[in-house]
């Protein structure tokens, strides 16, 4: 990634769902890129790495839960006031779940659940953090997803939560331009991930086009350095969000749901039987 010399203007991270997946990979990437900043994380399970020669430290929290977070603030306050005073710091707003499924898929509870985690908790953790990034300067990544350029029935609540992440980053990085704070929507396409599990689907549908964490951790990364306000990963992934941006929108949802009910609904009710 040749980033370790920016990787040095940062004073801390805060990293919000690094027990698995995307989160874990961009943490242990930022570390085996030489980033040694103090690194606050953020989820409900503790991550497993250790890093015993850096600073590290764990809050558990369920980001779905206003209270809770505000419960957290504390915590990271301390965490950000013994940060070395002359570095930029570094939000990455990773946290999310899917619900994959007939409309309410599972049930409503599940459903808001998940806006308040996808959406609402990356307002919340990032408005009360605007201060600190204001004064400090740095980076914002909300992790959104290939899903945000286009309607995704089936997936159709995760997927408009996606797109509010895409929407509410570039509009953001518009107003923070002149402030010293970029901010990135990460959009990738499927990663090998717990991610299809948890969303519902009985087997991991990532296996054939699904690109491994440590890739896209990397790509993140690197784009976030750059200060690029969106990323796709890959040709194929840039070229279908751009396809769809210039075709009818009704049209893109019509083949976005056969392709989504043929390749997946219809698997996953012959797995039931
Ligand atoms: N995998 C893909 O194909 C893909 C593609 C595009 C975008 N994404 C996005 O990438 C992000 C990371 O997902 P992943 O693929 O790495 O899946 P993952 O391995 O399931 O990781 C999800 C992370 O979110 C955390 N999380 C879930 N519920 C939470 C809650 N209520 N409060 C706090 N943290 C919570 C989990 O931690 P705890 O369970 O410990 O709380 C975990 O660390 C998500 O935003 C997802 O939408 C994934």
């Amino acid at each position: 990634m040749n980033a370790v010399r920016r990787f040095e203007e940062y004073a801390g991270a805060i990293v919000t769902g690094a027990s698995s997946g995307l989160g874990e990979a961009m943490v242990k990437k930022i570390r085996d890129e030489g980033g040694d900043f103090p690194i606050i994380t953020i989820s409900r399970s503790e991550p497993c790495f250790h890093y015993p020669e850096y600073s590290n430290k764990h809050v558990s929290c369920d980001l779905s839960n206003a209270a809770a977070i505000n419960s957290c603030f504390p915590a990271i306050k301390d965490f950000l006031d013994d940060l070395r005073l002359d570095g930029k710091l570094l939000l990455i707003n990773n946290s999310g779940v899917g619900a994959y499924g007939d409309f309410p898929e599972d049930d409503f509870i599940k459903l808001g659940s998940m806006i308040d985690l996808n959406v609402r908790a990356v307002v919340h953790l990032t408005s009360w953090l605007m201060p600190y990034l204001e004064t400090r300067g740095g980076n914002i990544v909300n992790v959104s997803s290939l899903a945000a350029f286009q309607p995704t029935p089936y997936l159709s609540v995760y997927g408009a939560t996606k797109a509010f992440l895409l929407h509410w980053s570039l509009s953001l990085g518009e107003e923070l331009r002149t402030k010293g704070v970029k901010v990135l929507a990460a959009c990738p396409g499927p990663v090998r991930t717990n991610f299809f599990r948890s969303a519902g689907f009985q087997r991991r549908l990532d296996n054939v086009s699904g690109r491994e964490p440590d890739e896209v951790a990397a790509k993140i990364l690197l784009s976030m350095l750059k200060g690029k306000p969106v990323l796709t990963c890959g040709f194929v992934d840039w070229f279908l969000a751009v396809l769809v941006s210039r075709l009818p929108l009704g049209w893109i949802a019509r083949l976005s749901g056969v392709t989504l009910r043929r390749l997946r609904l219809n698997r996953f009710k012959e797995e039931r039987r």
